[in-house]
């Protein structure tokens, strides 16, 4: 009975453990003043500014866990249904703040679609506080960002009365490490993997699913993009990336390591066939060549440096001279292009960094950059390691059970972008597509690694599915 008594207690504590957490995050709909954004064409969009609002109860970080709400004047009475587009600002895995919206991104032009603007902060690998001792302590190091960003979400769902906009009508938008966020917030929806971090940070019980995501050149399936990146680019080992013989060796290594990932994936093309790194290559030509050929319906020229050529109406890629054109525009990786901390020198990778640990040491997070940094084949990196990896992979969570993933989808990676192997914005996309989420990708002709371009056509999309929703 006494045992019982104590339970019934600790219950009671708990619960008022959470009350009071999410008591702190209650949104005060008075707080905002009004501001004006100047947009390219000489057009103004008036709006109201709630910022600087505390996301969580337990605030770590007290510059990046806040988060920004700008509603424009169109959506200023009645917008219940207006969709809210929350954009991270995240780039390399860094700390992220929240900003106003602007001109220059998605966020302004959001706003001038009357679309609610959400802009949240975010820890990232390099944040950092002072211990009760003096010392640094790393609070942004993964699973930090995507954590904070659910939290972010969760807050809209808990102040969804007062909150303007709909959130069941959240879009997420980011580029590069910030794409990797977006399609992480997207594919892994109220998973309870997340939820220990988000009761730490005393953040709301609530969803935190959205409705779609916008992913930009997303860096991204971080345990296997080395040897994605070493199998496409294999061939310019020999001569324009002028590797040591050991990082030759590194390279070949990696590069032999990747059909048995990629041909266990189970991915398939979409007229059903498995696909592997038998056809993958011939696929890439296909999505490169519907990549010339938007450009060419826009009015485009086509280089044909690029090894792109139209020859009686149609397009023909050679893939090697397109892959060794990649390189004169920016020079590649050296292997291992992400886990490349103490393999031949101490370079940490921006990946090396969102591994580190909290006391700012950078970490290497494969088990093969550990054993290649170590010199040392039998070595593993740690099951704690493997889960904080796992967290942050969308490809993990896609269409599981526990996960609720965004119904649709909108990727871009530049036709030219080396920062990681076509392979993974690719693989990302199919996976979705063959459980049958509503995508839409494409290699953006001509554009390196850069996210928030094209925005008539993302916003025809965000249109598009929010009317048939
Ligand atoms: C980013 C770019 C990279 O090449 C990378 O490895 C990680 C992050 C970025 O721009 O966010």
């Amino acid at each position: 009975m006494k045992k019982i008594i104590l339970m019934m207690f600790l219950c009671f504590l708990m619960s008022f453990g959470t009350l009071l957490a999410a008591g702190n995050i209650k949104f005060d709909a008075k707080k905002f003043v009004d501001k004006t954004l100047e947009l390219h064409d000489g057009a103004s969009v008036k709006y109201r500014a709630y910022e600087n609002i505390y996301y969580v109860g337990n605030v770590v970080d007290s510059v990046c866990q806040t988060l920004n709400i700008f509603v424009p004047e169109s959506a200023f009475k009645n917008n219940k249904n207006t969709p809210i587009f929350l954009k991270t600002n995240v780039g390399g895995y860094r700390a992220s703040k929240a900003s106003g919206p602007s001109a220059k991104d998605a966020t302004g032009r959001a706003l001038q679609e009357g679309y609610i603007v959400v802009i949240p902060g975010s820890r990232g690998s390099d944040s950092k506080i002072k211990d009760s001792e003096g010392n640094n302590l790393y609070t942004g190091r993964a699973p930090a960002a995507i954590v904070d960003l659910k939290a972010a979400i969760r807050y809209l769902r808990y102040n969804k009365k007062t909150i303007p906009g709909n959130t069941d009508l959240i879009i997420t938008d980011g580029t590069s490490a910030g794409g990797a966020l977006s399609a992480l917030l997207g594919a892994s929806g109220n998973s309870s993997d997340y939820e220990p971090y988000l009761s730490e940070l005393g953040a709301a019980k609530e969803r935190d699913d959205v409705f779609a995501v916008i992913s930009f050149c997303p860096i991204t399936d971080l345990e296997h993009a080395d040897m994605a990146y070493e199998w496409i680019y294999s061939w310019a080992n020999i001569q324009p990336r002028g590797l040591s013989p050991y990082h030759f060796d590194v390279a070949e290594e990696l590069d032999q390591r990747y059909p048995e990932y990629q041909n266990n994936l189970g991915i398939k093309l979409p007229d059903g066939t498995a696909l592997t790194t038998n056809n993958y290559l011939e696929y890439l030509k296909t999505l490169i060549a519907d990549s010339a050929k938007k450009a060419l319906d826009k009015g485009e020229q086509i280089d044909t440096q690029t090894g792109v050529t139209i020859k009686d109406n149609e397009i023909v890629v050679d893939l090697d001279a397109y892959l060794a054109y990649i390189p004169t525009i920016r020079s590649l990786k050296i292997p291992p292009a992400f886990d490349k901390l103490g393999v031949l020198e101490q370079d940490a990778t921006p990946e090396n960094q969102l591994f580190g640990n909290s006391k700012g040491e950078p970490a290497n997070f494969t088990d093969m950059g550990l054993k290649l940094a170590k010199d040392d084949f039998s070595l593993t990196v740690s099951p704690e390691m493997k889960k904080r990896v796992y967290l942050m992979n969308p490809m993990n969570y896609i269409g599981e059970a526990g996960a609720k993933t965004a119904e649709n989808w909108y990727i871009r990676h530049g036709a030219v972008d080396r920062d990681t192997a076509f392979q993974v914005p690719v693989n990302l996309a199919l996976k979705l597509q063959n459980i049958g989420y509503n995508v839409d990708f494409d290699l953006s002709w001509g554009r390196g690694h850069m996210g928030d371009y094209d925005l008539d056509e993302v916003f025809e999309w965000i249109r598009k599915i929010v009317a048939v929703n």
